[in-house]
């Protein structure tokens, strides 16, 4: 991200003495204003992924390194506040495997002192940043491949782009790179209720790269591929199991449920940090619920009777049978073949 100067987060200032934090761009607040929050305590920084002031896998993962080089100038590095501040990080969402990991990468430097901590946060980021790229090239290749097409219409759900990340994403980063290529005809994005990461988020981004798209709301996403307006579906992940199922944002399964009766190739992008080999299947991945108040009403208006009860699952499990292939940033994993991630 190049607005107002930052990165969609990163590591401001300080060093062991204190006086560093982070500072990130505020997407509960997008695409009204461009807000840049100073993350400079856990608390805060927990407050904030919970809240999905930073939020996307890698982007949280990333959130979770610079936190625990907060936790280091809080409480030095060892000691119950320690452990309890890096605890709080690794549990302020369950579904993304890429923050409880990169927590505990960068914990682990701990033993060596602040600047190794945030080394390694940083050294985290800088993975995250040359992940996106060459998921954008290897996806953008198989995308053709698979589609034939000189100018492709892909359908994507959520954020999946520099906000998601740390710049350019993961689907939405093939996305940019078909359309840097001249090859993409539209994006076709959903909105993503509750929260409406597509609308709000995906859309100011495609906007911003001046990629031609539209917005669908997410129960026309299906329909939409039945109709044959799209040629590919492209999707990020939370966390991808060993078997290929795969954890992504509400919607998601539904829409591969649509791609596989439309007979369009469905693809899962997202960096190796996102793979998780030690969950055997969806069965074992956590899905976070983040109760009923974002279901009963929209940007803070009641949009249901007082006292409505609702279900909130912020993510869903896609099955492998249903995934044409998970594109990481280092290789392509073709499901549809028989191969398995994990
Ligand atoms: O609840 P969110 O907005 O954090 O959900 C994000 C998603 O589901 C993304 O698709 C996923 O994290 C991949 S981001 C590159």
């Amino acid at each position: 991200m190049d607005d107002g100067g930052v990165r969609t987060l990163d590591w401001v200032g300080g060093g062991e003495a204190g006086g560093g934090a982070v500072e990130m761009v505020d997407q509960t607040a997008l695409p009204a204003a461009y807000t840049v929050l100073r993350i400079d305590s856990v608390p805060d920084m927990v407050a904030a992924i919970r809240r999905l002031s930073v939020r996307g896998a890698p982007a949280i993962g990333v959130a979770g390194a610079f936190g625990v080089a907060l936790a280091v100038q809080a409480h030095g590095t060892s000691g119950p506040a320690f452990d309890e501040a890096v605890a709080s990080l690794r549990g302020a969402r369950p579904t993304a495997v890429n923050l409880a990991r990169m927590v505990d990468r960068a914990a682990a430097r701990a033993p060596d002192g602040f600047d190794a901590v945030l080394a390694e946060a940083q050294a985290i980021r800088d993975e995250e940043l040359a992940a996106s790229v060459a998921m954008g090239n290897l996806g953008a290749d198989l995308v053709l491949e698979l589609t034939g097409r000189d100018d492709v219409r892909a359908m994507t759900i959520c954020n999946t782009g520099g906000l998601a990340t740390v710049e350019r994403g993961t689907a939405l980063a093939v996305i940019q790179t078909l359309h840097e290529r001249g090859r993409l005809a539209e994006a076709l994005a959903l909105e993503t209720r509750p929260l409406l990461q597509g609308a709000r988020l995906t859309a100011w981004e495609l906007d911003r790269m001046g990629a031609p798209h539209r917005l669908l709301v997410d129960s026309a996403g299906p329909f939409m591929l039945a109709r044959g307006e799209a040629d590919v579906v492209l999707t990020g992940a939370d966390r991808v199991a060993a078997n290929g199922d795969t954890a992504n944002k509400i919607g998601t399964f539904s829409l591969a449920l649509g791609a596989r009766h439309a007979g369009v190739p469905f693809i899962v992008v997202a960096p190796e940090s996102t793979v998780d080999a030690d969950t055997p299947d969806g069965a074992g991945i956590a899905i976070e619920d983040r109760g009923a108040d974002e279901v009963v009403s929209l940007a803070g208006v009641s949009t249901a009777p007082d006292g409505t009860a609702a279900a909130n699952p912020a993510f869903d499990v896609t099955p492998a049978e249903l995934i044409t292939a998970v594109v990481t940033d280092q290789r392509i994993v073709r499901l549809d073949q028989h191969q398995t991630p994990g």
